[in-house]
C-alpha cells in the first residue's frame, strides 16, 4: 500500500463507523483495533461484544477509555454474529454514521485494505471484499474450510440466483441508506447465513452490489465460531428462501 492510500481521505462519503462483532476474542481485541486505526484514522470503531467470558468486552472498555474514536457495545450474552451487527448498525445510524463496515476481530479481514472498500463504495451502495473474484485469495484455510466455503457461496449463488462470487463473505462497506432500506427488521438469520441474507435483500432492493478483491488470512489467535449448528441454519435458511422464490415466481407474485 502506497501512502497516498493511507492518506487519502473518505470524507466525502461521511462518517465511517467499523463494526467489529467479538466473542472470546481476548487476544486479538487490541491488535484489530490499532490496524484499523492506524489504517484509517477518521474512521471510528464499534466493538460488539456477546459477554465474552474471556473479557474481551472489558479489554476493549480499557482501550475505548484511552481513545475517542473507540466504542463497546456490550450485549447481554452470546446470540450469533448477525444479531451483534443488527444491534452495531442500529446504534452506528442512531450515533450519525453514514457508512457501516462489517469486519471479523480475528485480523482475517485486513485493516490495510478497508481502503479499498470505501473507494468502491463510492461508486455502490453495497462493497463485498471478496476472496473468489480475481485478485482475491484465501491464506490459510484447510482444504475442508475452502471447500465449505466455495460449496456455500455456490450454493447460495444458485439457490437465489444472485449474481455475486462471495456471498458468505464478512468484509463489507454498506451506506446506511442501503441497510435502511432493505428490510433490517425482518432479518432473522443469526449465524453466518446473515452474509447471504442481507447481500440477497441488497440485490433483491435494486442496489448496486460491488465486489472488491481481498487477501483472507485465517487466525493465528483463538478459535473460530464456525459451529455444525451455524452451517445447517444456513443450508435450511438459504434453501427455503430459495424455495419460495421459486414458488412465488410460478404463482406470479413479486
Ligand atoms: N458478538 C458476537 N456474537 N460475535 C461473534 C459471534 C457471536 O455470536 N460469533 C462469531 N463472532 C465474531 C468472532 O468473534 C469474529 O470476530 C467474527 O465474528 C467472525 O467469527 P469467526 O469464528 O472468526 O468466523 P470464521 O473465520 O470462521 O468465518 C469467516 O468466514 C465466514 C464464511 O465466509 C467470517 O468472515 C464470517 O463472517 C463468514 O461468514
Ligand atoms: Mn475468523
Amino acid at each position: 500500500m502506497t501512502t497516498a492510500d493511507q492518506e487519502s481521505s473518505f470524507a466525502d462519503l461521511g462518517e465511517v463507523l467499523v463494526i467489529i462483532p467479538t466473542y472470546n476474542e481476548a487476544e486479538n481485541v487490541e491488535r484489530i483495533t490499532a490496524r484499523v486505526r492506524a489504517a484509517v484514522p477518521e474512521a471510528h470503531i464499534l466493538v460488539a461484544d456477546d459477554n465474552s467470558p474471556d473479557g474481551t468486552g472489558d479489554i476493549a472498555d480499557k482501550l475505548a477509555a484511552a481513545d475517542d474514536h473507540l466504542h463497546v457495545l456490550h450485549r447481554k450474552g452470546k446470540e450469533g454474529l448477525g444479531a451483534a451487527y443488527l444491534a452495531g448498525f442500529r446504534w452506528g445510524i442512531d450515533h450519525g454514521y453514514q457508512v457501516l463496515v462489517e469486519m471479523d476481530a480475528d485480523g482475517s479481514h485486513q485493516p490495510e485494505e478497508l481502503y479499498r472498500l470505501l473507494t468502491a463504495l463510492r461508486t455502490a451502495d453495497l462493497v463485498l471484499g471478496s476472496r473468489w473474484v480475481p485478485g482475491g485469495e484465501v491464506v490459510n484455510w484447510p482444504r475442508s474450510r475452502l471447500l465449505l466455503s466455495r460449496g456455500g457461496s455456490l450454493y447460495s449463488r444458485l439457490m437465489l440466483d444472485v449474481p455475486i462470487r462471495d456471498v458468505t463473505g464478512g468484509y463489507r462497506a454498506f451506506r446506511k441508506e442501503t441497510l435502511l432500506g432493505l428490510g433490517m427488521d425482518q432479518v432473522a438469520s443469526a449465524g453466518y447465513c446473515f452474509q447471504v441474507d442481507l447481500a440477497w435483500r441488497t440485490v433483491k432492493a435494486g442496489y448496486k452490489v460491488a465486489e472488491v478483491p481481498i487477501t483472507f488470512v485465517e487466525r493465528e489467535l483463538g478459535a473460530s465460531k464456525m459451529s455444525r449448528s451455524i452451517v445447517v441454519e444456513a443450508l435450511w435458511r438459504v434453501t427455503a428462501w430459495g424455495l419460495s422464490a421459486r414458488l412465488d415466481k410460478l404463482l406470479g407474485k413479486k
